[in-house]
């Protein structure tokens, strides 16, 4: 969900107004991916590098993530949408934890869509995290295989990635599912996050059926 400050600016709008317009396109693009029978979409809201950002901004989106899930948990639930969340849950303030764990829980039933939310993530970080959680389990001499790494990814539930959008214009993966995105269909798309509207969503599937997937066969 990239471009969020560039459309604050463009607008003379603070930042913290980019983000929260940003947030607002998830509920637009949860319905539109239910009407597609899509069954799982995960969302890149906070990457362990953007700890680098200012602590004024970083806040605001802390704030911003409560506010989004207290507002939209009802809604989320009674269309039956699953919260998961995929990142390391250390670091992040008490508060944000607990929303998002109260979502997490308050949804564990449904099954039409899965939002994942990805918060905190980082792929590479995901990869250590998950060798570490095989190595607590590991006997004698026994070898990692994809598999085993697989299952202990924040991900172990999740299919693999079939599609992946980045919106504003950069054509970079910024440490992204990278384990997930192995055979996955890549998608740079110049409109930035807050103007992502179902529009865009449905264009960037039409896109996506019009592509060959052969992974890596003939
Ligand atoms: C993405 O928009 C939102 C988050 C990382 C939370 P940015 O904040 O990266 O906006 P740009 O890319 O600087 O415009
Ligand atoms: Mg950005």
């Amino acid at each position: 969900m990239d471009g969020n400050r560039r459309w604050a600016k463009n607008k003379s709008l603070p930042r913290s107004e980019g983000h929260r317009r940003g947030a607002e396109v998830i509920e637009p693009l949860m319905d539109a991916a239910m009407d597609l029978g899509i069954k799982v979409v995960s969302l890149y809201a906070f990457s362990t590098e953007n700890w680098m950002r200012p602590r004024t901004e970083i806040a605001s989106l802390w704030k911003l993530l409560d506010y989004f899930f207290k507002a939209k948990i009802d809604v989320i639930t009674s269309k039956g949408v699953r919260i998961k969340h995929s990142g390391l849950d250390a670091m992040l303030p008490a508060s944000t934890y607990e929303t998002i764990a109260r979502a997490v829980d308050a949804t564990r039933h449904n099954r039409r869509l899965i939002l994942n939310f990805c918060v905190n993530y980082g792929g590479q970080q995901e990869i250590v995290h998950a060798v570490n959680s095989w190595l607590e389990t590991r006997k004698g001499g026994e070898k990692i295989s994809t598999g085993k790494l697989e299952r202990n990814l924040f991900t172990a539930e999740l299919p693999p990635v079939d599609l992946m959008i980045r919106t504003g214009g950069e054509c970079r993966i910024s440490n992204f599912l990278i384990w997930q995105i192995a055979y996955a269909e890549l998608l740079f798309m110049d409109v930035l996050w807050p103007d992502f509207s179902p529009r865009h969503f449905y264009k960037s599937i039409y896109d996506y059926q019009q592509r060959e997937r052969r992974f890596g066969g003939i």
